[in-house]
């Protein structure tokens, strides 16, 4: 369905910023490195996030988690998302990422990995109000960006977004984004936005939508709801196209095989440059499948792809197997 007043294409205020739409590309860890948000921008998205860089790792020096800190011209308007639970450090992170370029700093309440969580941080952090509180203070207080806070419902059964949200407000939050899941749900079940609405309702800052974001109905019912922005993530995984549907209004559709490959070697050339030819290599292999998915390739195919040292191997495999005129 195309609406005839979308709002997705307007631009709005984050705190100090402009930004030029409503569409945001999702923070994931393990994905969302320099590749697939400039990837991201070009296909249409107002703000890219950074996966979560962990503030301990920005202390100690930790030459990976700086490298992560690494942003390019191309990438702007882009959320630096870091993790963490000791104030002091969160704000000491946050100074090295806006220094590093950052043009809004996100603070992560939302992961509910182990290893995360056990160290007070992520998902966690939601457990312990004025902590949460005092982190978001902390870092309001350290820079000059726009400072914004995700969340999801709750940590473990229990909503307290509502209880929760608030108070980052009161403390320097410019905006808040929820992924209305609690932390013992993961990824599983629905996404349930009555919580994002609520939000969108009672908050005095805007909110940003997050979860199964993926057609434009749910995009514009959120933002008619109230929300300043949605978020896509799972959806933009072999399928950046999603970002310039959503912003047409259009329904996610499949590209043909040759423009796939050409959007595969592009993202392929970035993640080369930015984490060289063997890291890219094997992290491509995530890829394949998930750009491929609309084209329903076979346990041989999927097979060669996983031993494929690289996009110069595998897209003559792809060819060969998926190349012969349309399939599905
Ligand atoms: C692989 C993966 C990694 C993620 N990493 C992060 C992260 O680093 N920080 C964060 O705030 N959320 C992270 N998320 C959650 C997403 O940002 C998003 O809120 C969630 O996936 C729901 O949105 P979606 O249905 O559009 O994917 C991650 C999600 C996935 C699937």
């Amino acid at each position: 369905m195309t609406h005839t007043t979308s709002h997705i294409s307007e631009d709005f205020n984050l705190g100090s910023l402009r930004l030029a739409n409503r569409l945001v590309q999702a923070p994931m860890a393990g994905i969302s490195g320099r590749a697939f948000r400039l990837q991201a921008r070009r296909f249409g998205a107002g703000l890219v996030s950074t996966e979560m860089i962990s503030s301990y790792g920005v202390h100690f020096g930790d030459r990976r988690t700086v490298d992560m800190l690494d942003v390019r011209d191309a990438e702007h308007p882009v959320a630096v998302q870091l993790f963490g639970n000791q104030p002091e450090l969160m704000a000491e992170a946050a100074l090295a990422a806006e220094r590093a370029g950052a043009d809004i700093i996100d603070i992560n309440m939302g992961c509910p990995v182990r290893k995360v969580v056990k160290t007070g941080a992520g998902v966690a952090l939601m457990e312990d109000e004025p902590l949460a509180a005092r982190v978001t203070a902390a870092v309001a207080g350290a820079v000059r960006v726009p400072v914004t806070v995700k969340i999801r419902s709750g940590a473990r059964a229990r909503a307290t977004a509502a209880s929760l949200a608030p108070r980052l407000a009161a403390a320097g939050a410019a905006a808040v984004s929820i992924h209305p899941r609690t932390g013992a749900q993961g990824y599983r079940g629905r996404a349930d936005h009555t919580l994002t609405r609520q939000l969108a309702a009672a908050l005095p800052v805007p909110v940003i939508a997050s979860g199964d974001i993926a057609a434009p109905a749910l995009a514009e019912q959120l933002l008619d709801a109230g929300c300043a922005a949605v978020m896509v993530g799972q959806a933009a995984l072999g399928n950046p196209w999603i970002f310039a549907d959503l912003l047409a209004g259009a329904e996610p559709h499949r590209r043909p095989l040759d423009a796939v490959l050409a959007e595969m070697g592009r993202f392929n050339h970035d993640l080369t440059g930015e984490v060289g030819e063997e890291r890219a290599g094997r992290a491509m292999r995530k890829f394949y499948g998930w750009y491929l998915r609309p084209f329903k390739p076979d346990a041989r195919l999927r097979d060669q792809l996983r031993r494929a040292a690289g996009f110069a191997a595998a897209e003559p495999l792809i060819r060969a197997a998926l190349g012969d005129g349309p399939r599905g």
